[in-house]
């Protein structure tokens, strides 16, 4: 079967990117992408492409060939969905805050609202992909949604994770590791939907690259996927903390260690602590269902990755405040960095937010610079956490349009974001604008230790 119309319900880091790379690759297939967020949709119509509401490197240049050829979005999710052979669930899932599971379980009511809306349009039949990331034997529960309450119409349910990472969307979408497809490999409609689905990404991604599997597997994957790479750089943020007391230095270490080909060198970069809105929510996730089925040893082992890296960033806003003589209070502290990698404007479960709410705890003034990152979504990242009232969080925290005039004044600057500009600021002329002594906290050991020590600031880089 060949697939003229995709729908993709949501708009978000996800459905954006991966819907403009498939539309560009295949000219001859209408993709409509849908979300009920109207301002977001209209910033993806923005005549503007600055305006587009993620910013990815080269997402624009793939909107620009494909948007209004055969790539739309648009508000109207009934129609797009009706007139689709393939819809995409692309939609958020986000950890449970109520309820059972609360903290821990993947919260599905915007996927069971996808498929009830889906089962209500639908008058003929209808691929059906989760690409948002689900807790194995999710696509079950689709199914029976879809079987109960549709209205004759037949359904296949696939699922095909996705593995972008943000701030190299583009470059991961066009040149894959590998693209994952599950379904039901038992029934030739089953069948016969994943190579509907192969065929889509066949146009650019080599076949001995697309792989096969039941749903699954599928579904699995990308939860062992993700907790795999979290659990690397809890490994190495947990060698830092000994590297810090023992004098060894962490980047040596991970390039020793990382040159055996068994290990490999990517992933193996200490930090401050992992961000983003899916290693930890995927984590919870699998250790909710391990424990649902009585794997505690299983569940306890992942949980161990999240107990790290919240004591990797705690460990880290403690040291600014012992090394500044126990006390911070009264004191303008710099924050350079808000995203929770670089390359993106994505600010959620970032380091940042929580070393910044460890330092107003302590009274500190703090003064943020990010160079894509609004004032408007650092308020509300702060105000989210909840432990300031809006007021409080105004006052005590600044944002700013340079670094300079972050650090202007201030007794202590902390690199939270591995942004390539914080590499060539003019160090010197920072120094001499801070008070003294001037102290630097680099989360990311981004900075030239040595160069930093020559203009004289005291140094502090995680794991040395
Ligand atoms: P997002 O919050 O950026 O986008 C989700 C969008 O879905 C929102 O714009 C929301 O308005 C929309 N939406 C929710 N319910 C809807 C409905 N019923 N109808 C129409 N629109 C609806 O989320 P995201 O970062 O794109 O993540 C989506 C999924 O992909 C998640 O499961 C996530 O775990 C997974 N994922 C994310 C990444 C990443 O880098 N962000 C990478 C791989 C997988
Ligand atoms: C991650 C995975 O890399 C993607 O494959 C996956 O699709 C995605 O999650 C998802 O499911 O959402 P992402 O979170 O966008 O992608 O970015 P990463 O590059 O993985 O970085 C995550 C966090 O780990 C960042 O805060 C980053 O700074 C940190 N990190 C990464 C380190 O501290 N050290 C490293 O060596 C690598």
């Amino acid at each position: 079967m060949k697939i003229k119309n995709i729908c993709c319900i949501g708009a978000g880091y996800v459905g954006g990117p991966t819907m403009s790379v498939i539309a560009q690759k295949n000219p001859g297939v209408n993709v409509t992408v849908v979300d009920l967020n109207e301002k977001r949709i209209a910033a993806w119509n923005d005549e503007d492409l600055d305006n587009l509401p993620i910013y990815e490197p080269g997402l624009a240049d793939v909107v620009k060939e494909a948007r209004g050829r055969n790539l739309f979005f648009s508000t109207e999710v009934d129609k797009a969905i009706a007139e689709a052979e393939m819809i995409f669930i692309s939609v958020n899932t986000p950890t449970k805050t109520y309820g059972i599971g609360k903290g821990m379980a993947a919260d599905l009511k915007y996927i069971e609202l996808c498929a009830r809306q889906i089962a209500r349009v639908s008058t003929t039949d209808k691929i059906v992909v989760e690409k948002s990331t689900l807790p194995v034997r999710t696509a079950q529960a689709l199914k029976n949604i879809l079987d109960n309450t549709g209205n004759g119409v037949n359904y296949q349910i696939l699922s095909n994770p996705e593995f972008l990472a943000e701030g190299t969307a583009i470059e991961d979408l066009h040149n894959p590791d590998r693209i994952l497809i599950g379904g039901d490999m038992d029934s030739k409609e089953g069948r016969d939907a994943m190579q509907a689905l192969v065929d889509v990404y066949a146009e650019w991604v080599p076949k001995e690259q697309i792989l096969t599997t039941n749903v699954w597997s599928s579904e699995l994957s990308k939860l062992t996927a993700n907790a795999f790479l979290a659990q690397r750089v809890s490994s190495i943020n947990a060698m830092s903390e000994l590297c810090e007391k023992t004098g060894a230095d962490v980047s040596e270490v991970a390039k020793a260690v990382g040159m055996d080909s068994r290990i490999g060198p990517k992933f193996l970069k200490a930090s401050v602590g992992f961000g983003g809105s899916c290693f930890q929510k995927d984590i919870l996730n699998l250790v909710y269902i391990a424990k649902s089925y009585g794997l505690n040893e299983v569940a306890d082992y992942w949980e161990q990755v999240i107990i790290m890296n919240d004591h990797q960033k705690r460990r880290f806003a403690a040291n600014i405040v012992k090394t500044l003589f126990n006390t911070v209070s009264g004191k303008k502290i710099a924050l350079l960095g808000w995203a929770f990698k670089k390359d993106t404007n994505d600010t959620r479960e970032s380091a940042a937010i929580y070393v910044a709410d460890y330092l107003l705890n302590e009274q500190a003034e703090i003064v943020v610079y990010d160079p894509k990152v609004t004032e408007e979504q650092i308020y509300a990242d702060l105000d989210y956490i909840g432990t300031r009232s809006e007021v409080e969080n105004r006052k005590l925290l600044k944002v700013v349009r340079t670094p300079f005039l972050a650090c202007e004044n201030s007794h202590a600057i902390a690199v939270l974001t591995e942004w390539d500009e914080f590499k060539s600021l003019d160090w010197k002329k920072i120094y001499e604008n801070m008070l003294k002594p001037a102290f630097i906290f680099d989360g990311r050991k981004l900075l030239d230790q040595k160069r930093m020590k020559e203009i004289g600031f005291e140094y502090y880089a995680i794991g040395n």
